[in-house]
């Protein structure tokens, strides 16, 4: 029988999880069906329910039900019968993309930083050990990544961001993990040169252009913007000053591809997915 899986969101129409999973599914010969769908802002664990009565096997969870998502696993820690788990790296996030549904519990799981991180060192084949890595902003997507990255042993890790209480909140719930010396600022107390610059705000596709200084980018300096499809102010900006450039799709392919290892036991190969769903821009 088919096994059922889903991507909810608001909005969903945009996403390409469908055609992703749906390349995984073919390429490792699994009988699973994938759709998105729309939840409601204010139904999203109506939502959930329906799907588990509905027998899925699982779903992926995207903006702006991450946080929710991971709350409604915790809400059912010690719950009868049915239990939740959430696994640390959504435990520390406060954020779950993952959510898997067994016979009397439910796992919820968080595979952005590992989808970034594994993009960062297979696809673009840059180490972040010993390195210096810059992480702009404070929100969902840079504490959904934090700790991965932590978790590769970089020299030093700086938390950069407008509104600096909330990268220091950040720093504080982090700290005592890492080795690495880490630090927060606002951009314009930037100094210093990264190895590794990462765009985790949500400026994205807006024309807004986050004034950063020229040094930051370090020889060989890689600038990763977390959105997909275009060419952002910032990746135009870094391309400018010599950096390497790469947008979030393959973050995107990767984080999908350890869902599916969560949700299958199968990892699938992300180069031929990441290829296939490319737009030059
Ligand atoms: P997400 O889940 O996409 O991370 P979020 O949690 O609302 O969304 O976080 C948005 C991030 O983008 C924050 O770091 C935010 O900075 P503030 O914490 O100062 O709000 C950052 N951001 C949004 N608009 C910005 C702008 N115009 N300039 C600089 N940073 C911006």
């Amino acid at each position: 029988m088919t096994d059922k899986y889903a991507v909810i969101g608001n909005p969903i129409a945009h996403s390409k999880s469908p055609q992703i999973h749906k390349m995984f599914a073919e390429q490792t010969n699994q009988d699973i069906s994938y759709e998105a769908i729309l939840a409601p802002l204010d139904g999203f664990i109506e939502t959930v329910e329906r799907l588990r009565k509905e027998k899925y096997k699982g779903c992926s969870v995207t903006v702006p039900f991450k946080f929710e998502a991971f709350n409604l696993v915790r809400a059912l820690q010690d719950a009868q019968p049915m239990q939740g788990v959430c696994n640390q790296l959504a435990t520390k996030a406060g954020a779950a993309n993952t959510l898997t549904f067994h016979q009397n519990f439910v796992n919820g799981d968080n595979t952005d930083g590992i989808g970034l991180v594994r993009d960062i060192k297979q696809n673009f084949q840059q180490l972040l050990k010993g390195k210096h890595i810059l992480l702009m902003g404070a929100g969902g997507a840079a504490s959904g990544v934090l700790q991965s990255l932590l978790h590769e042993h970089p020299k030093k890790l700086t938390i950069a961001n407008r509104t600096l209480e909330k990268a220091d909140k950040l720093h504080q719930l982090h700290a005592h993990l890492s080795q690495a010396e880490l630090s927060t600022c606002t951009y314009s107390d930037l100094n210093g040169s990264f190895d590794i610059i990462i765009n985790a705000t949500s400026v994205g596709l807006s024309d807004i252009e986050i004034p950063l200084p020229s040094t930051i980018f370090a020889p060989n300096a890689l600038a990763y913007d977390m959105m997909y499809g275009c060419e952002t102010p910032f990746i135009k900006f870094s391309r400018e000053h010599g950096a390497q450039v790469a947008d979030g799709l393959g973050m995107l392919v990767e984080q999908a591809a350890e869902a599916f290892f969560i949700w299958r036991g199968i990892r699938p190969n992300t180069t031929q997915v990441i290829a296939a769903l490319q737009i030059p821009w």
